[in-house]
């Protein structure tokens, strides 16, 4: 989107000029599912597709916030002194979890902002909007009100009002990515200690194409939080004999050596996907820094199979695209991203066989499923930033 699009549209809503623009984008993660919340390594990389923001200043303390994606909900304006999650407020709640974080950090957030958003990343499809919304608002405040803060701070800042605010129990993954991400890299997150590194994303021939299912998830209604307690459990089990802080400590041979504190079947499977996949996931950044694509796609292919059998997450529809485009040509690995439970599906295809990938899987999708996928090409991007 270009910038004179946004500002035509901005004083459409608002009947003055933007002084500000702003790009946030959405993310894939690779691979490294479900681990961050379990202290292990996750694979993310940002993508073009996201949210544009424009941006004036209020002499009051209002904040007045409109969105393309929420038409029908006109501006929706949100007190600066107010700050209370409301229900019928519904996405600017975002909104004002950032601001009530940053303004707890000491902030100086002395006016009321006009913003208006726009975006092409499909809502609650898995690809982060949420947290695409929030690093957008937190760079829109730092860079309105000069703010001391980092990158790093917001993505923390994010996370809080994931947790505390919204009240789903997600882990990093989503804001580091949205915020810290460089174009053509994926971030290699150590979820434990905090350290990364950035990992040049060379795929020779071929793309990442995104399959979305058109199934809405809802993070906050979904099982989320209910596996993130059962990993909990698990590792309280394995306490009981293991000096560990968390899932991501173990490899996969202690795990089965004390398998039998898991007190039940489903915990053991729980486990069993948080501690293969975090191993996973390091020997796949090694296979794309050595340029094994073939490997790279065969372990892309094994977490869908975790996330499947041993977590279930995934459910008939990120399956049945999967299971699909494993059976196409020009096709290296392909695994459900993100949460799960619908959204999107990540798929590693050789380019010249892209157009007849779309074709063969969006048939047999819609036959099993009786609607259509969509699919987009993913081209990485850097973090949210002001456009300039
Ligand atoms: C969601 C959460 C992330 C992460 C993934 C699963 O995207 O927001 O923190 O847990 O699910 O890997």
């Amino acid at each position: 989107m270009q910038k004179e699009e946004l500002k035509d549209k901005f004083t459409e809503i608002y009947h003055e000029n933007p002084k500000g623009y702003y790009f946030s984008p959405g993310r894939i993660n690779l691979i490294g599912e479900h681990t961050d919340y379990n202290g292990g390594h996750v694979f993310p990389c940002a993508i073009t597709l996201g949210i544009y923001g424009a941006v004036s200043a209020r002499a009051d303390q209002t904040f007045r916030l409109y969105s393309t994606s929420f038409a029908e909900l006109g501006i929706i304006d949100v007190d600066l002194n107010d700050l209370h999650f409301v229900k019928e407020d519904s996405w600017t709640n975002y909104a004002k979890g950032m601001l009530h974080f940053l303004l707890a950090k000491g902030a100086q957030i002395t006016h009321g902002l006009n913003i208006y958003i726009d975006g092409n990343i499909p809502d609650g499809a898995g690809l982060s909007s949420s947290a695409a919304l929030e690093m957008l608002i937190g760079v829109i405040l730092k860079d309105q009100f000069n703010l001391d803060f980092s990158a790093f701070d917001l993505v923390k800042m994010g996370v809080s009002t994931e947790n505390d605010f919204i009240g789903v129990n997600s882990g990093i993954m989503d804001q580091f990515a949205v915020a810290m991400s460089k174009q053509n890299h994926a971030i290699l997150l150590d979820t434990n200690t905090l350290d990364y590194s950035m990992v040049p994303l060379n795929l020779q021939d071929n793309v990442i194409v995104i399959m979305n299912t058109n199934k809405r998830r809802e993070l906050a209604d979904s099982k989320y939080n209910e596996r993130r307690s059962e990993c909990e459990q698990a590792l309280h089990d394995l306490q009981k004999e293991l000096n560990i802080n968390s899932l991501g400590e173990l490899d996969s041979r202690t795990l089965d050596q004390y398998s039998s504190l898991l007190s039940s079947e489903t915990l053991l499977k729980r486990a069993r996907h948080a501690v293969w996949e975090n191993e996973r996931t390091l020997y796949a950044e090694q296979a794309l820094q050595k340029g094994d694509l073939a490997e790279f796609g065969r372990l892309i292919n094994a977490s869908h199979v975790s996330l499947e059998n041993d977590y279930e997450v995934t459910g008939k529809e990120l399956d049945t695209l999967v299971h699909t485009a494993w059976q196409q040509p020009g096709v290296l690995g392909a695994r459900m991203t993100g949460a799960g439970f619908g959204g999107c599906a990540i798929a590693l295809v050789n380019k010249k066989d892209v157009e007849a990938f779309k074709q063969s899987v969006g048939t047999v999708y819609e036959q099993v499923i009786g609607y259509a996928p969509s699919f987009y090409l993913a081209e990485t991007a850097d973090g949210a930033k002001v456009l300039k």
